[in-house]
């Protein structure tokens, strides 16, 4: 799908072909004399409308448009929420087979946050699966402009957005895929297929390797399925060589059936998401190689099943993991914490500036923050506070729990330097702790995402979160330390700019536009 960013008012929008115009009526709108506006303030004077985010009215064919609907939607206070709101309550009308064309104009004044939570609120409501569909209809929405006020005010906001729905789009698509069409080969074959972007390079490791480095806890956890394992190393390298990257660390079990602590039937099905981490963590990496930030970022997935079966691991054997610690694992179902403790002790020799895993982790975090906020965990409180920040702005919120060292202790065992679970009060703060005993003391962060990750019910289906946290994150972090330009005064400033951090993080050092890259046989880009 294609998104235009124009220089629009609801006048000369009235006269864009489409199929679906979609005018966002902000509180104190000011009608002007055009007839759609005109429309707007009958309908609002009537009572068959109001500003209220998401109270909407259709129109087919009204006089003065040129397109066959006419969505006229409160918007609210106008900011970011109340946008998304807005579009999401017509996602509908959106989403309809006859909507190939749509224009989504801002009656109001249009803040940069807005304009992205619009872009992406469009490409939420028009998402469809079809990767395993016989009969699949694609995606019908191929168009969509965005009318604002003054486009080169919201450019840069625009065009991130833009990017990040690529990154959205790619990382629902993954965690959308049924386990037996994402094995941890396909989702490695798809890393790879990342590495054609500018800038990224992919590395995967097979069992032997994975084995050869001592990772005793991720093997464990692989030992009872068929599929071989895949331990994925990603690279973005956008800053110079020595800058310290930040390392992200994605969950990436393909399916969790529980192992030899074998789940109940009753949705199990849903497990095929446990490696929504892992996804957004390729997400990431996708939204990068389309923005072309400065920064350096590593992804590491340490991608398997966890199956029963006679060579499994059981209830009680000790491992021994990467960081030469043991751990007696008395819950099989416990495994993401075995997955991620081996990738997390790899992840110390980028000598990282942060870690952040993301993992779909407890269903304690689920009964904890429900569907809301993913569970935040941090021993750094900048780190906590950049991404909490970063959440709250992208819409993507989390929320912050604690990780007092007496959490820690049901984790003791008589018969390993731990065990891998400390009984159903707190799962997902203990859970947590035990995360951290991998991590020394490199500023780490883990988000349980549980809860976010997808959707169950008749909506069921992957969200793409944390994608947007994380770029947020991550495009912070890369302005913020990006070498600022020494103040001279104008005269003596030279002609070309040198290193100039002030260049839309969309515009690639080498020029050139990123190549589209496509999950196999979809429509996610
Ligand atoms: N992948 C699950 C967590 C999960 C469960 C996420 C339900 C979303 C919905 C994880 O591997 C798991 O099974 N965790 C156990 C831990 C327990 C055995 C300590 C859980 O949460 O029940
Ligand atoms: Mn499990
Ligand atoms: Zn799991």
């Amino acid at each position: 799908m294609n998104f235009d960013l124009k220089t629009l008012e609801l006048t000369a929008a009235a006269s864009e072909k489409c199929d679906l115009l979609i005018a966002l009526i902000p509180e104190g709108f000011k009608p002007g004399k055009d007839p759609l506006s005109t429309l707007a303030a009958q309908a609002l004077k009537n009572g068959d409308l109001a500003t209220k985010a998401g109270k909407s009215l259709q129109l087919y064919q009204p006089g003065g448009a040129a397109a066959r609907r006419v969505a006229l939607v409160g918007a609210g206070d106008g900011a970011a929420r109340a946008v998304r709101q807005a579009l999401l309550a017509v996602a509908g009308a959106i989403k309809a087979p006859q909507t190939k064309r749509v224009v989504v104009c801002f009656a109001g004044k249009a803040q940069a946050d807005a304009v992205s939570a619009a872009v992406q609120a469009v490409a939420e409501a028009s998402y469809v699966y079809t990767t395993t569909k016989s009969k699949a209809e694609a995606r019908s929405l191929s168009r969509c402009v965005v009318g604002v006020h003054s486009a080169p005010d919201v450019r840069e906001a625009f065009d991130t957005a833009v990017a990040l729905v690529a990154g959205i789009e790619f990382a629902r698509e993954w965690g959308n895929r049924p386990a037996n069409h994402a094995t941890p080969t396909l989702l490695a074959d798809a890393a790879k297929g990342l590495a054609k972007l500018p800038r990224i390079q992919c590395k995967v490791h097979g069992p032997a390797e994975v084995a050869r480095m001592g990772m005793g806890a991720f093997l464990a956890v692989a030992r009872g399925s068929e599929e071989p394992l895949r331990f994925i190393e990603l690279r973005y390298n956008g800053a110079a060589k020595d800058k310290a990257p930040v390392v992200l660390v994605g969950k990436g079990i393909t399916f969790d059936t529980g192992g030899i602590s074998i789940k109940p039937a009753p949705e199990m099905d849903e497990m095929k998401f446990d490696m929504c981490g892992a996804a957004s963590v390729l997400g990431v990496f996708r939204a990068l190689g389309e923005m072309q930030p400065e920064i350096n970022v590593v992804g590491l997935v340490p991608a398997c099943e966890n199956m029963p079966d006679g060579r499994a691991v059981k209830p009680g054997d000790v491992v021994t993991s990467m960081s030469g610690q043991t751990i007696e694992i008395l819950n099989t179902d416990a495994e993401g914490r075995l997955v991620l403790c081996d990738a997390l002790t790899y992840a110390a020799r980028f000598k990282p500036a942060a870690v952040v895993d993301i993992a779909t982790l407890t269903g304690a975090c689920v009964i904890a923050l429900g569907g809301v906020r993913s569970g935040l965990f941090a021993n750094n409180d900048a780190l906590a506070a950049a991404l909490q920040e970063a959440g709250e702005s992208a819409q993507d919120p989390c929320w912050r729990m604690p990780l007092d060292d007496d959490y820690a202790d049901g984790l003791k065992s008589n018969f390993a330097d731990m065990g891998n679970v400390a009984g159903r009060a707190g799962g997902s703060i203990t859970a947590a702790k035990f995360l951290q005993k991998y991590v020394g003391e490199l500023p780490w962060a883990h988000l349980d995402i549980a809860g976010t990750a997808w959707k169950g019910g008749a909506a069921k289906g992957s969200t793409g979160r944390p994608v947007g946290l994380l770029v947020q994150y991550l495009l912070k972090q890369s302005q913020a330390k990006a070498p600022k330009a020494p103040k001279l005064p104008k005269a003596d400033r030279p002609a070309t700019a040198v290193g100039s951090p002030s260049l839309s993080p969309l515009r690639a050092r080498t020029g050139k536009a990123a190549p589209a890259v496509r999950a196999p046989k979809s429509g996610a880009a």
